[in-house]
């Protein structure tokens, strides 16, 4: 099919690359032309595992490419929404990008087109924009797919969401998921992701048909139930550390009931990013609107923000950190991502400079993304062991496969203080103490 993507972020950018190597005829619209320069050279505008690869091969077939302009929408059959919504200072969304989007669309698409809506958006923003696009048909197709597992994700995922008020036209839209999931062994080959066939799901994903509505609410309120359930583990770590229980064990043993489920109930820095901040606080704003009130996730959020000064606290009631030498590494919100936005790692250096101490900072892919949001006087480094260097005190802020793989012996023989901070419980804590170190983790 013919189709353009507005957007090449995170989800735009994944895609057009998947779409293309699925063997669609793609143009990735995008405003900011360093984007569009990096992917017509075969190169993803981010850092996101195997997306490079997959954007060469793009370019290569000429299934891919990238444009500064919209001439590309009056021959598309499909166009998918893929824009930001920053936030607004009161934490409601900021739509400004997203309606400039559809009535681009109503001027330049041709009349019965489709038009998905890919970007996370308010309950009620499909019914507003379906009057603005009145010739083509509207449809909001959640992604669920996660930062630096992107095309894992979509090769293997859970279930595909449809929502739309025209039976032929959902069933358009899940053809064409399924066209990237009958291309998925060249993808996982070209990508280099190395899923085994079974991962590579071809058939057996559920596609769950709904209104517009239920497909804008069922999006944000799963990346809401999983911040839950974040801040539940990390509520209950804060109760583990005063009663001496262990969160690691404890979670295993709730998350072992299927009704409870062990994923994202690992306690830690709290999450961040793109995503869940924004889609928590765009939730509690919509609730709003509707006189519902949401103070379940005003909770979460609380919590969620209280982690990094908690982590910070523990430690200076251990060793008061003012000029003392600091580690940091990580910055980024999680492993696998140069992305730094609202990143808790970024907050717990920050906190710790506050505190008068010399903080040095390092992360794999994110330094110059999260330059921007540090305090002036963190110094940014370029590998974990000039960082660790004589420092008095290391926070593990971020689970960097790099931080968990380096031995403890380097770790000590490097640094001239004991304290590891482990702000995601993603280190060995019985390693630790064996090679004479003082281990301190979040409810361990
Ligand atoms: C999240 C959702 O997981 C995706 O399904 C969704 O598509 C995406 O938002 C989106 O709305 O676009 P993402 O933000 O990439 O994906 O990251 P996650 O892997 O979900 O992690 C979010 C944060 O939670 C990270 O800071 C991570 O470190 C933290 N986390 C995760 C925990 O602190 N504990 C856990 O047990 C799991």
């Amino acid at each position: 099919m013919n189709i353009s993507v507005i957007g090449s972020g995170y989800v735009g950018t994944t895609t057009s690359a998947l779409l293309a190597a699925a063997g669609h005829s793609v143009t990735a619209i995008d405003i900011d032309e360093a984007k569009v320069e990096a992917i017509n050279s075969g190169k993803a505008p981010f850092y996101e595992t195997g997306l490079d690869l997959l954007i060469a091969y793009g370019r290569e077939s000429k299934n891919l490419t990238a444009s500064g302009d919209y001439d590309s929408l009056g021959a598309a059959d499909v166009i998918f929404s893929c824009v930001g919504t920053p936030d607004n200072p009161d934490g409601s969304p900021n739509l400004r990008f997203i309606n400039e989007v559809a009535k681009t669309v109503a001027s330049k698409a041709k009349a019965g087109a489709i038009f998905v809506q890919k970007s996370t958006v308010p309950v009620g923003t499909g019914e507003r924009l379906s009057l603005v696009t009145k010739d083509q048909i509207y449809a909001s197709n959640p992604e669920f797919l996660r930062e630096g597992t992107a095309i894992t994700d979509s090769l293997n995922y859970d279930r595909l969401i449809i929502g739309c008020n025209d039976q032929k036209t959902a069933q358009t839209i899940e053809r064409l998921f399924k066209s990237i999931n009958e291309a998925g062994k060249d993808i996982n080959r070209v990508a280099e992701i190395g899923l085994t066939n079974e991962q590579i799901k071809e058939n057996g994903h559920e596609t769950i048909f709904t209104s517009v509505k239920s497909a804008e609410l069922i999006k944000v309120t799963a990346n809401a139930f999983l911040a839950l359930k974040i801040s539940f583990a990390n509520s209950v770590a804060k109760l583990a550390d005063k009663s001496g229980a262990d969160i690691g064990e404890v979670m295993n043993g709730i998350g072992s009931d299927n009704r409870i489920g062990r994923s994202f109930l690992n306690a830690g820095r709290g999450y961040g990013g793109g995503c869940f901040p924004k889609d928590v606080s765009g939730l509690i704003s919509v609730a709003i609107d509707h006189g519902v009130d949401f103070g379940i996730m005003t909770a979460a959020t609380d919590l969620n923000e209280s982690m990094p000064g908690y982590i910070v606290n523990k430690v200076a009631e251990v060793v008061p950190l003012k000029n003392k030498s600091v580690a940091v590494l990580g910055l980024a919100f999680k492993a696998g991502t140069s992305d730094s936005r609202k990143s808790p790692s970024v907050d717990i250096a920050n906190i710790v400079s506050d505190m008068g101490a010399k903080v040095l900072a390092y992360d794999p892919q994110a330094n110059e993304e999260a330059a921007e949001d540090l305090n002036s006087d963190v110094t940014l480094l370029d590998s974990a062991a000039t960082a660790l260097k004589n420092a008095d005190v290391v926070f593990v802020a971020t689970d960097w496969p790099e931080f968990k793989d380096l031995p403890i012996e380097q770790y000590k023989s490097l640094m001239s203080g004991k304290i590891v901070v482990d702000c995601m419980n993603c280190l060995d804590k019985a390693e630790v103490e064996r090679c004479g170190l003082t281990y301190i983790g979040v409810g361990r």
